[in-house]
């Protein structure tokens, strides 16, 4: 097991948000937590990444509890993550961005006084060609269309040598195209360089035919977790869908 949740409480001014949420992964495993909007899927995501401060509850990562440490040293040991918003420094290119973060990651920081930084070039690259943007690597990050954002977005949260991903609405505000595309590509990722995935994502079919176990959130409560054949055929899980034009 590489990351275990143990009763998990959040409630923002009287409201619960997260209601006491277990649960386990194994190492390797892809999955994916679904929900509809509100279901508390952000919230939990971070607290377990430190982002929050734990009400209850406690949560363990490859044997050790990260239940009080703050995020950064959360990413250290290898728990990367990516944020529902785009999260990167949209004035540098490509290519420095994920230096940056490489950089960020050895401790080192960047110098925006040298135009070229010889340092980390090699696996800045490799990240580059494994997040499929080699051919944009002198862009202007801002400038970049949306899809390659998030996909940068990616590469950076690989800069940290993450053994885990926890990865918040990768695809979000993608179209279907690109949302298969990115989440394929992210599949591919995990199983080549061996990682363990739990991601959200709004489209019901890339969910369903990526994830080896979903897990469903619906108002701050675990109400099913298993196979996707198991899952689709859960009631409870049909009922809270029923009538839901958009969920994630
Ligand atoms: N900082 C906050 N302050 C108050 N309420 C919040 C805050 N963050 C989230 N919530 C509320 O908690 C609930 C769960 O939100 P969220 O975790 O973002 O759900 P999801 O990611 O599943 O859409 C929502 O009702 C949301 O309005
Ligand atoms: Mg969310």
């Amino acid at each position: 097991m590489i990351l275990q949740v143990d009763n998990l409480v959040k409630s923002f001014d009287g409201f619960i948000a997260v209601a006491g949420v277990s649960f386990q992964v194994e190492k390797g495993e892809l999955c994916s937590m679904i929900g509809p909007n509100g279901a508390g899927k952000t919230t939990l995501f971070n607290m377990i990444t430190g982002h929050l401060p734990l009400g209850k509850g406690r949560v363990v990562f490859n044997g050790m509890d990260i239940s009080k440490l703050p995020g950064h040293k959360i990413c250290r040991l290898g728990l990367g993550r990516s944020f529902q918003r785009i999260n990167i420094f949209s004035s540098l290119t490509v290519f420095e961005n994920i230096q940056a973060a490489v950089l960020t990651h050895r401790g080192k920081s960047l110098s925006f006084f040298t135009s070229v930084q010889p340092l980390f070039q090699e696996e800045t690259e490799e990240i580059l060609v494994s997040v499929g943007l080699q051919d944009h690597r002198d862009a202007v990050s801002g400038s970049l269309a949306y899809g390659f954002q998030k996909q940068l977005e990616l590469g950076i949260a690989l800069a940290s040598n993450p053994i885990m991903l926890l990865l918040d609405e990768p695809t979000a505000g993608m179209s279907r195209q690109e949302t298969k595309a990115t989440i394929e590509l992210i599949g591919k990722i995990v199983r080549e360089k061996g990682l363990t995935l739990l991601f959200t994502e709004h489209d019901m079919s890339v969910v369903f035919s990526i994830s080896e176990r979903i897990m469903v959130l619906h108002q701050g409560q675990l109400i099913a977790s298993g196979p996707p054949d198991e899952v689709r055929t859960n009631q409870d899980v049909q009922k809270i869908y029923i009538g839901e034009s958009r969920c994630s």
